[in-house]
């Protein structure tokens, strides 16, 4: 499927594009995003100005429609190759230039969805302008103030020619001021509903997450995996010491997510924040292997040993999980996080906090078994426009 994103500059395609990549990578579609300004900027150059812009601006029109030509036959190449989903990221802000997007696709046997962005709040543009444009190589060097007022001298050359999407160009969801309304038309199938659903949950209120495996378990102790075991002495001490780094850090009202075992409970039990208890959050269910030590697998199980090592993101534990039953099992979750406004502890374990984690750093599926998560660490994940930005707080316990 071709998502077509359709927009006035500064009303969030880009951030919109690279939200829906990664949360689309992350449950496993192949997703990548042809953006047509990096296209201008590799072959004409980073600083354009506002005139190239302009729809009376002949040649630079025609620079502009081969370079959108050009993005769009590599989008439509992606699907030749290994991709199942393209996010062609250019305004695509007329009528004319739609229908030749969805022709050529369709002639491909792609089907294509708009996505239009709309935003008439004059602070999140302004907001917008300030934290993505201002830092964008399109304006590397020059004054903010002179950059400010050429990109709004762009905008206005898209807003002449600006038609909206009509209800007779098929299928499309419009997002009106970053999620606050959600228009859909004819749209049809699993994957059009998913998309909606996670757009009406986005917002841009800044605020962190804070990501933690529980303290040292008795199971930890002994190298076992899986188990309800309680915290041991000096796992209880992390839960004490967690609280006092939350009272430190925690500018605020919060929430606390735990798992519903009992490590993640006692982790949090002494935060002022009475947690909500997560079956998602649920440590990787080892199946057979429960309780066993990884030499114990190794010994009585080497068949499931070796397929493991093989593969470890589609390895399933016999009458147990895998890596991507777990990813799967996160997507509300993941909603649910995206949509809070305000602070989130997650109090977890190491294989759920490696398939959150790599949502938030927009880490390949297969990174997810291999990142290293140390216990008695706050992980410390702040979005900004494109993406979070990441800080480790080991707590000495
Ligand atoms: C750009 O060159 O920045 C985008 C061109 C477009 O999508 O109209």
């Amino acid at each position: 499927m071709l998502l077509m994103l359709v927009g006035l500059p500064a009303r969030g395609k880009t951030f919109i594009g690279r939200k829906l990549a990664r949360y689309l990578s992350w449950l496993g579609y192949r997703t990548r995003v042809f953006n047509v300004g990096s296209y201008r900027r590799e072959r004409l150059g980073s600083y354009q100005p506002h005139s190239f812009f302009s729809p009376d601006n002949l040649r630079g029109e025609e620079a502009r429609r081969r370079l959108a030509e050009l993005a769009l036959e590599d989008a439509l190449g992606w699907f030749s190759g290994v991709g199942d989903v393209a996010i062609y990221d250019a305004t695509n802000t007329t009528r004319e230039r739609r229908d030749f997007v969805r022709h050529r696709a369709e002639r491909e046997g792609i089907k294509v969805l708009c996505i239009e962005t709309i935003c008439d709040d004059e602070a999140i543009i302004e907001q917008n302008i300030r934290e993505t444009k201002l830092t964008s190589p399109d304006y590397l060097g020059i004054d903010p103030e002179q950059a400010v007022r050429d990109f709004r001298a762009r905008i206005d050359h898209y807003a002449r020619v600006y038609e909206p999407v009509g209800e007779d160009e098929g299928a499309y969801i419009k997002v009106v001021n970053v999620g606050r309304q959600v228009v859909t038309h004819r749209l049809q199938g699993y994957l059009p509903g998913r998309l909606v659903f996670f757009l009406m949950n986005l917002h841009i209120v800044p605020r962190p997450l804070w990501l933690t495996r529980h303290g040292e378990s008795l199971y930890n102790l002994e190298g076992r995996i899986g188990g309800d075991a309680e915290l041991s002495p000096r796992g209880e001490r992390y839960a004490q010491a967690l609280t006092g780094w939350m009272h430190d850090h925690a500018t605020g009202e919060y929430g606390v997510w735990t798992s519903t075992l009992r490590r993640a409970a006692q982790t949090a039990r002494h935060l002022p924040v009475p947690a909500v208890a997560w079956r998602a959050l649920d440590e990787i269910d080892a199946g057979v292997c429960d309780g066993m030590t990884y030499e114990q697998v190794r010994e009585e199980l080497p068949q499931e040993f070796e397929a493991r090592q093989r593969d470890k993101l589609r390895f399933r534990y016999p009458r147990g999980e895998s890596y991507e039953d777990v990813i799967q099992r996160l997507e509300p979750v993941i909603i649910e996080l995206e949509r809070q406004q305000n602070p989130v502890l997650v109090v977890t374990h190491r294989a759920v906090l490696r398939a959150l984690y790599a949502y938030f750093m927009d880490r390949p599926p297969e990174d997810c078994t291999r990142l290293d998560i140390p216990l008695h660490t706050v992980l410390e994940l702040t979005p900004r426009a494109y993406g979070c930005e990441e800080k480790l707080h080991p707590i000495a316990v």
